[in-house]
């Protein structure tokens, strides 16, 4: 297949085109605006694979996407492109309403006006695959329950109610246009590439530079982390079997607690960087309680019950394996890190593409 996927200068879509170039024999066409959030030396040599093609575009304009299905003409998408972080989308909810409600919009229009005009045969094989979140459901009250395919939406944040209302438009142009949609919603990932304001790679980076630990409210808020090697590999796997129309929940069957999480990746800096910044005689120590997020949802928890049994996935590394390789990671790539910590990779960006296209507001 040739498979165009949009935001894969994030930390899953870049987790996604690798798989795809050094684990199968499709072809990608990478459909990304370059945010801050986007940064092409996450793809490292697969960029530089002849069925890897990058088009920097809005998902937000028509006519550029038109153009890219003209030119590229996919077998399928994969959408990941979307404004991804609960804070900001508190600060700023107006280019989160652009990309992931306006932009989905925009892009489900482009695929459904290309998919109609393919042939018969090219028609019955293609695939819109969305990817969403399980912040869509709300939150858990309590230890007990999980969330099935089944869960109603109850969105709390800006950004969980724009994803939950791409979900609805992506089903809408199933129901209504028979545009062949697959939906999967994924609990929290982590491991290498993780954009530095997430609670994972924060930690880490600022453990090693001295600074405060933030943990919000009480830390006693509850994630299903999952290993973003194992998402990629679940994404690859329900665009190749699922069946059209459903939704897949995605998650690593790895609750913890914030605070916990913390602590875990204290202990393990410990064990791989016992030299500690001047003036820090444990890691923990700096583990700092600052004031709560507005509206934090309190826990989430995947039933991955669905893909286990009908399409036979399920995730190859635990809490302790997949943590202890994201903070080696974090510890032996110095150069990807000052770029994104000095803001390196947005130079470079726009002296390569100039400014990101579009005001990003709706
Ligand atoms: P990310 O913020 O790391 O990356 C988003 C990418 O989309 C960036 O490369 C950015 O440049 C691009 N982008 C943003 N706006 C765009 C636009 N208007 N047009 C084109 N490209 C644009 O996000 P991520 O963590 O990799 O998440 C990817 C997807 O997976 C999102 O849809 C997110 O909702 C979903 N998801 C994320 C998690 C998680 O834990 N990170 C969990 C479940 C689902
Ligand atoms: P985050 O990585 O932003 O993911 P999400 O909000 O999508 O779950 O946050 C994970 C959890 O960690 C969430 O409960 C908020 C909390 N958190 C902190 O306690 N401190 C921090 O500095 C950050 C960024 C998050």
């Amino acid at each position: 297949m040739k498979i165009l996927v949009t935001g894969g200068a994030g930390f899953i879509g870049s987790a996604v085109i690798r798989y795809l170039i050094n684990e199968t024999e499709h072809s990608v066409v990478n459909v990304d605006k370059l945010t801050y959030a986007g940064n092409l030396a996450s793809l490292g040599q697969s960029a530089e694979s002849p069925r890897y093609a990058f088009e920097r575009l809005d998902i937000a304009d028509a006519d550029g996407l038109n153009a890219t299905f003209e030119r590229h003409r996919p077998d399928a998408v994969m959408h990941l492109a979307a404004e991804s972080h609960v804070d900001r989308s508190i600060h700023g909810p107006a280019d989160f309403i652009h990309t992931n409600l306006v932009g989905t919009g925009v892009l489900l229009e482009a695929a459904r006006r290309y998919f109609e005009a393919l042939p018969a045969a090219r028609r019955a094989a293609f695939r819109f695959h969305h990817v969403s979140t399980d912040e869509v459901y709300g939150d858990l009250d309590g230890p007990e329950g999980l969330f099935t395919e089944e869960t109603p939406y109850a969105p709390s944040s800006p950004y969980s109610a724009s994803k939950a209302g791409s979900d609805h438009l992506v089903r809408a142009w199933h129901r209504t246009y028979g545009l062949p949609v697959l939906v999967t919603n994924c609990s929290n990932n982590y491991g290498p590439f993780h954009f530095p304001e997430k609670l994972i790679p924060l930690i880490i980076l600022n453990a090693r530079a001295g600074r405060p630990l933030p943990v919000y409210g009480d830390g006693g808020q509850v994630r299903d982390w999952l290993y973003v090697e194992d998402h990629a590999r679940a994404l690859v796997r329900v665009l190749e079997a699922g069946e059209v129309g459903e939704t897949y929940n995605i998650g690593g069957h790895n609750e913890h607690r914030n605070l916990e999480v913390v602590e875990r990746i204290c202990a393990l800096l410990e064990e791989l960087a016992p030299t500690h910044p001047e003036g820090v005689a444990r890691y923990a120590d700096l583990i700092t309680y600052v004031t709560d997020r507005p509206g934090h949802d309190r826990r989430y928890a995947i039933d991955a019950e669905k893909i286990e049994r009908e399409l036979g996935w399920r995730p190859q590394e635990s809490f302790d394996s997949g943590l202890r390789k994201t903070v080696a990671w974090y510890l032996n790539n110095d150069d990807w890190i000052a770029g994104v910590t000095s803001g390196a990779y947005r130079e470079w960006t726009e002296r390569q593409y100039g400014a990101p296209p579009g005001s990003g507001t709706p």
